[in-house]
């Protein structure tokens, strides 16, 4: 077995945390811009926080290349909304797409030639052609520093979730329908098409 220390460079602790924390799902975050423009990313340090209230986090860490804060975040922390996409297999190429770097209020949605629809409750758009839209109001921000690969949290509560009936059956969302995928380490991206299923064994069954 191998030891490391985590004082080292922060490319050396991002491998490992990339090539150990998968498959990562994947929030496709909209926000507006200072202009009123809107700007699109994606982001796998993703999770759910709290069913309720409906929370959110994901975390943007500061741009390695510029030891600039993310759009995203600055946008957030501003105009105080976001809108989470969830994509199904078909967009993932998009996705790759808004993840570049582009100049500060260059309009992401054209550079991946995405169609936009309207929020009810937030000011951000929601992606056109995405299974599921999660509209979220700004809720926390924690910070672990301003040097390059230091990660925030950003946390939202999700005021409205859209579905479309076509991943949505009885009240649920089928995931084979849904066809989600995650990210893994390097350029890995990984499809969820290879599910399984374990019953889940609840105190009641355990003491049986
Ligand atoms: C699938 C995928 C997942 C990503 N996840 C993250 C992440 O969790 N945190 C992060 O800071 N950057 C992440 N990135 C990189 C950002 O998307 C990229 O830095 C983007 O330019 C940020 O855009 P913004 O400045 O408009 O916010 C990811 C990129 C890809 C392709």
């Amino acid at each position: 077995m191998l030891s490391f220390d985590t004082d080292g460079a922060f490319q050396d602790n991002y491998k490992f945390l990339i090539g150990s924390i998968l498959p990562r799902p994947i929030a496709w975050i909209s926000s507006v811009n200072d202009d009123g423009s809107h700007n699109i990313a994606p982001f796998s340090f993703f999770t759910a926080i709290s069913a309720k209230p409906m929370i959110v986090a994901f975390c943007p860490l500061i741009r390695t290349s510029t030891g600039e804060e993310k759009d995203t975040a600055r946008n957030i922390k501003k105009n105080k909304d976001f809108v989470i996409n969830i994509f199904s297999e078909n967009l993932a190429e998009k996705v790759n797409l808004t993840s570049a770097e582009l100049p500060y209020g260059e309009n992401e949605f054209a550079h991946a030639n995405l169609e936009t629809l309207n929020s009810e409750k937030v000011k951000a758009k929601r992606v056109k052609g995405c299974p599921i839209h999660f509209e979220c109001q700004f809720r926390d921000f924690l910070s672990y520093g301003d040097t390059p690969g230091a990660g925030q949290i950003i946390t939202g509560e999700v005021m409205k979730v859209h579905v479309d009936e076509s991943v949505y059956e009885e009240g649920r969302i089928i995931t084979q329908k849904l066809r989600p995928v995650g990210r893994g380490a390097g350029n890995d991206w990984f499809k969820c098409s290879d599910t399984f299923q374990l019953e889940r064994l609840m105190k009641a069954q355990i003491q049986k």
